[in-house]
């Protein structure tokens, strides 16, 4: 293992912690032999020492990346990524918010440390199309920021002139889900005043380079550098730094975070109004009082700045050249200096310049801040601006210096002193190792009554004279025993003296080196004042961008209150930033500048001797090979490990730190890399923690595989469990459904067998029964035969020739009984009716042998049927016998009409067939007699009684086509009716009664055969004849 090789070599070891002899000179050799051979990144525990090499080395490919993925801290090279991976495992996995504190003077490499541990963070996080929009934008806000807020230094080409605190914010997956910036204090001096040699902010230079000439146009800029008053023509190209190519950059970066391309120009023409500000010249002029007064020399430039941003160029001439001062009621326009009218101007550049960047960062924090309410972790980077000391350093580096004394004293509470005293107050064993406390720096600044940042305010808020004078005496009266300040009058006090310490300065003992401040624009500076036309005049503006970074200048928010000054600001933003930082779970990177003349791999010892002097790197070394790496409260240690023992996995009942000695007595590591606190376990080094860290993977992928191996049994049981049960129900059913379907074929089966069985038997028994009859009948018979053998031989004797005819007729009797028996009620009759006519009718009328085909029908109409006859039905009822048409004969002409006649078993009815109407009823009881022909027609006379109602009428004449069966009908009915024999004459002549007398009757044959029976023809009035055939 490369990483584990390079740790043991003795003239490089990767962490200081190994270093033997530790020395001053031991730890810059060390650092230089690394850096010698471009192993830039050192160790000391785990802290990571940077040291910039100013030129690109090949170790941040994608495949380093992949290397220190997931990878043992120890187990590899140093690098930043190897920190930047354990502060994300952290963060993921033991759920721990991290920050990440990037340290080291101006040009150290800082900014490049925090763009590698955010790239690397993007590139092992997980991907998908909206986590990596997000880590797009998280990382596009670096050009965008860097652009707007860096500046080519002394120290520095691309020196960050703001500090930025940059959290981002993970899920519990660890996947990024966005972020915030903070932004702290940007130099905005820098806006109207830089060191030569140095730059303006890199945003001026490359919109010159960069834009195009219609956007030049546009925002009515020329491309020159030289021509503007805040930029200097030197500068305008640095080797190695290709502004038009970072202009394009930053235009792309704004568009992937989101910035519309409405609010993209607005932003250039607000920094094209500041550039152009700085061309806005003023010349002196006299009032007619006498007074001074200023007035704008060039109006052309202040005329485009007007047209930028929509505004009347007189409002802004009057708020450059003039103030309104409020005098109790009265408002008081007084004129300005020139050099009064050049504060103005300027103090409006810089102020819309650092708004401009305020605005930048909330806009840009807009896009990027996460949009949902889940649960969130949290990785800090810090990145601000490292210590600085210049040949004149003023409020600035003051405050640049102030932030970074903060945090070095955060790095001194948290790795030295609070280590330190965390190690007593466990009862551990511990021998303190001296150090320097920077406490007393940062009080000496910030102290609330005594502080300079306090005094500082309190000369701002004083009435009466103040200027930085009055601030330094201050100074100098309040500290003049204090041990880290000086000035030249406590010097003088202390009878010291310093050349190199010149008047109007003061000097703090910071923890990184003396430096010397000087007070000039202490005041204004802190004070940061606009005058109140000039914000006011920005908020007339049209422009919205603008506008809306001057909200104190709607008139009709005026406060008479003064602003916060900068320095309580800075004070109380670093105050914030601390106690955040506090709250998570440091990771340091400190970085080392190796010279002073940026060049590739050059190292100057004694320029690297003062960082690692200042940094404490020493003694962090120290503290470091005494203490122990690593420490955790036993509740959470045991719970996080305790699957590494078998006696304590998978739950311990008793104490804490009773398992935690369990456990890693089990485990076996050297007793010195252990010591048992009183609430906290310690672990020495960190190779223990990580080995302890791989055991507890490995034993975490075995239990997941355990629980895997459980889980899918279990699956696999539960469902084969499941598929035999329904598979017996599926088996169940089937055969309960194939016995049923057998049972019922059997029970088919056997039916028709019992059935055929049955058949069979009932058939036998049935052939029996007929056997048996018919032996019966056969025995009868021949017992009758027998009998009537033995009775005819012994009756022989006495019976002689007549005996058989009477016997003859005796059998025939007897048969024709037989035959009678059988005969059914209606047949019976039937044939009572023919008997009845051959005894009529027999030999007496020609008529008779043609009645024998035709059948005794008796309903010939249809009675029943035709709704017509319902009322003749009605009137014959259930006594009806015969029902027929006939023709009577007129008696008058001889002639027929046809009548229906109904015979019941007490009336014989004529009726009307049209009306179907009873014309003639006549009771039986009334007939006298019939009289017929002996031909064969159907002519008959039917006689009534004179008594009767009807005789009077006198006889009928009637023809039937069915005379034979009407008259055996009405004499069968006549006899049972009367219990009379009717008399009927069969003659060729006879007599009727009509009521005009009596009529004779002669039957005469005719030869011809009338198709219409007979034909009456009336000769005289008492005789008629009757033609037959
Ligand atoms: N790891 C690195 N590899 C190559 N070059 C580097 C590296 N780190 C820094 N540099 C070089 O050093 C220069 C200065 O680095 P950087 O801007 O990060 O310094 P800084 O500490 O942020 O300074 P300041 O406090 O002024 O912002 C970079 O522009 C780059 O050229
Ligand atoms: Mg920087």
């Amino acid at each position: 293992m490369e990483g584990s090789s390079s740790m043991l070599d003795a003239e490089a070891v990767a962490d200081l912690v190994l270093l033997d002899p530790l020395t001053e000179e031991s730890l810059v050799q060390t650092l230089q032999e690394r850096f010698r051979r471009r192993d830039i990144y050192t160790y000391i525990g785990n802290v990571v020492i940077s040291v910039n090499p100013y030129q690109s080395l090949p170790i941040y490919t994608p495949e380093k990346v992949e290397e220190y993925r997931n990878c043992s801290f120890f187990a590899v090279k140093p690098h930043i990524y190897a920190i930047a991976d354990d502060a994300y495992r952290s963060l993921r996995d033991r759920d721990r918010d991290q920050c990440i504190l990037i340290t080291g003077e101006s040009g150290a490499g800082k900014t490049e440390a925090s763009k590698l541990v955010m790239s690397y963070v993007a590139a092992v996080s997980s991907k998908g199309e909206e986590v990596n929009k997000v880590k797009e934008q998280l990382l596009q806000s670096n050009p965008v920021l860097e652009a707007f807020g860096n500046a080519k230094t002394v120290r520095n080409d691309n020196s960050s002139r703001f500090g930025k605190y940059m959290d981002i914010e993970f899920d519990f997956k660890g996947e990024p889900l966005g972020g915030v910036i903070s932004n702290y204090l940007l130099e905005k001096s820098r806006i109207v005043r830089h060191v030569k040699g140095e730059r303006n902010f890199h945003i001026f230079y490359q919109l010159l380079a960069g834009a195009s000439p219609q956007l030049l146009q546009q925002l009515k800029l020329r491309q020159d550098c030289g021509h503007y008053g805040y930029l200097d023509r030197e500068g305008s190209s640095l080797p190695g730094m290709d502004d038009a190519a970072n202009f394009h950059a930053m235009q792309d970066a704004m568009r992937i975070i989101g910035f519309s391309p409405t609010e993209v120009t607005e932003l250039l023409q607000v920094t094209a109004v500041v550039l152009k500000l700085g061309n806005v010249q003023l010349s002196s002029s006299f009032q007619a009082s006498g007074m001074e007064a200023c007035s704008i020399s060039e109006p052309q430039e202040l005329h485009e700045i007007c047209e930028l941003i929509g505004l009347e160029p007189g409002t802004l001439e009057r708020a450059l050249c003039s103030r309104t001062v409020k005098a109790r009621d009265e408002t008081v326009l007084t004129t300005l200096t020139v050099p009064q009218g050049y504060y103005g101007r300027d103090a409006l550049a810089k102020n819309i310049y650092s708004r401009l960047f305020d605005w930048l960062v909330k806009r840009i924090n807009a896009s990027i801040q996460v949009k949902s309410d889940k649960q969130r972790k949290v990785m800090g980077v810090l990145d601000i601006y490292g210590f600085e000391i210049f040949q004149d350093n003023g409020f600035e580096q003051f405050i640049i210096n102030y932030c970074n004394e903060k945090l070095q004293q955060i790095f001194i509470l948290m790795t030295l002193k609070e280590e330190q005293e965390e190690y007593v107050r466990e009862g551990i064993q511990w021998t303190p190792v001296e150090f320097f406390d920077n406490s007393i720096i940062c009080n000496l600044i910030e102290n609330n009554t005594t502080g300079i940042l306090a005094m500082l305010d309190e000369e701002c808020l004083r009435p009466g004279v103040v200027n930085e004078d009055t601030f330094l005496t201050k100074l100098n009266q309040l500290l003049a025993t204090h041990k880290h300040y000086e000035s030249k009058e406590t010097q003088n006090a202390r009878r010291v003296t310093d050349a190199s310490l010149p008047p109007r300065c003061f000097r703090i003992h910071h923890y990184a080196g003396k430096v010397t401040y000087n007070v000039t624009g202490f005041i204004e500076k802190n004070n940061d004042l606009l005058f109140r036309d000039l914000s006011q005049a920005m908020w007339a503006a049209q422009h919205a961008l603008l506008r809306s970074l001057f909200p104190e200048g709607d008139p009709q928010k005026v406060s008479l209150k003064l602003p916060p000054t900068a320095g309580f600001q800075f004070k109380s933003s670093v105050a914030m930033l601390m106690k955040n930082l506090y709250s998570k779970n440091p990771n340091y990177i400190r970085c080392i500048k190796p010279n002073d003349t940026k060049s590739a791999m050059v190292f100057t010892p004694e320029l690297v001797l003062a960082q690692v002097r200042y940094l404490g790197l020493l003694e962090n070394v120290r503290v470091r090979r005494a203490g122990y790496a690593f420490r955790q409260l036993y509740g959470p240690f045991l719970q996080r490990y305790k699957m590494l023992n078998a006696q304590t996995w998978p739950r311990w009942d008793r104490g804490d730190r009773e398992g935690t000695e369990v456990l890693l007595a089990g485990l076996e590591f050297p007793a010195e890399e252990l010591a048992f606190g009183h609430t906290k376990i310690f672990i020495r080094s960190p190779r223990t923690l990580f080995d302890l860290e791989r055991r507890r993977q490995e034993r975490v992928a075995e239990l997941a595989t355990l629980i895997q191996k459980m889980f899918r049994g279990w699956r696999c049981r539960t469902q084969y469990q499941r598929m035999r049960k329904s598979q017996i129900l599926i088996s169940a059913w089937f055969r309960g459904h194939r016995q049923k379907n057998q049972y019922k074929q059997m029970k088919r089966s056997v039916l028709i067998l019992q059935a055929y069985a049955r058949g069979w038997k009932s058939r036998r028994l049935l052939r029996e029964l007929k056997s048996q009859c018919r032996r019966h009948a056969a025995a009868t018979t021949i017992a009758a035969h027998w009998r009537g053998y033995q009775a005819r031989k012994t009756y022989r004797k006495y019976f002689r020739s007549s005996a058989s005819t009477c016997l003859a007729n005796f059998i025939y009797r007897s048969l024709c009984k037989k035959y009678r028996d059988q005969l059914s009620a209606s047949r019976r009759a039937q044939l009572q009716a023919r008997l009845c006519a051959s005894e009529l009718f027999k030999d007496k009328k020609t008529l008779y042998p043609k009645s024998l085909q035709q059948p005794f029908r008796g309903e010939y109409l249809g009675l029943k049927q035709n709704p017509k006859y319902q009322k003749l039905h009605a009137v014959a009822k259930d006594k009806l016998v015969l029902a027929d048409s006939v023709r009577k004969v007129n008696r008058a002409s001889g002639k027929t009409v046809p009548r229906l006649l109904l015979l019941t078993t007490e009336h014989l009815v004529l009726a009307d067939p049209k009306a179907a109407q009873p014309k003639t009823v006549l009771s039986l009881s009334d007939i006298r007699g019939v009289s017929v022909t002996r031909f064969s027609d159907g002519f008959l006379a039917l006689h009534l009684k004179e008594v009767s109602t009807v005789g009077a009428k006198g006889d009928f004449l009637l023809v039937s086509d069915h005379l034979i069966e009407l008259v055996t009908r009405l004499y069968q009915t006549f006899e049972a009716t009367t219990g009379q024999a009717l008399p009927l004459h069969i003659t060729d002549r006879f007599s009727t009664r009509f009521p005009k007398g009596d009529v004779s009757i002669t039957v005469v044959e005719s030869p011809k055969a009338s198709t219409n029976g007979p034909v009456c023809k009336k000769k005289g009035s008492n005789k008629m004849e009757v033609l037959v055939y």
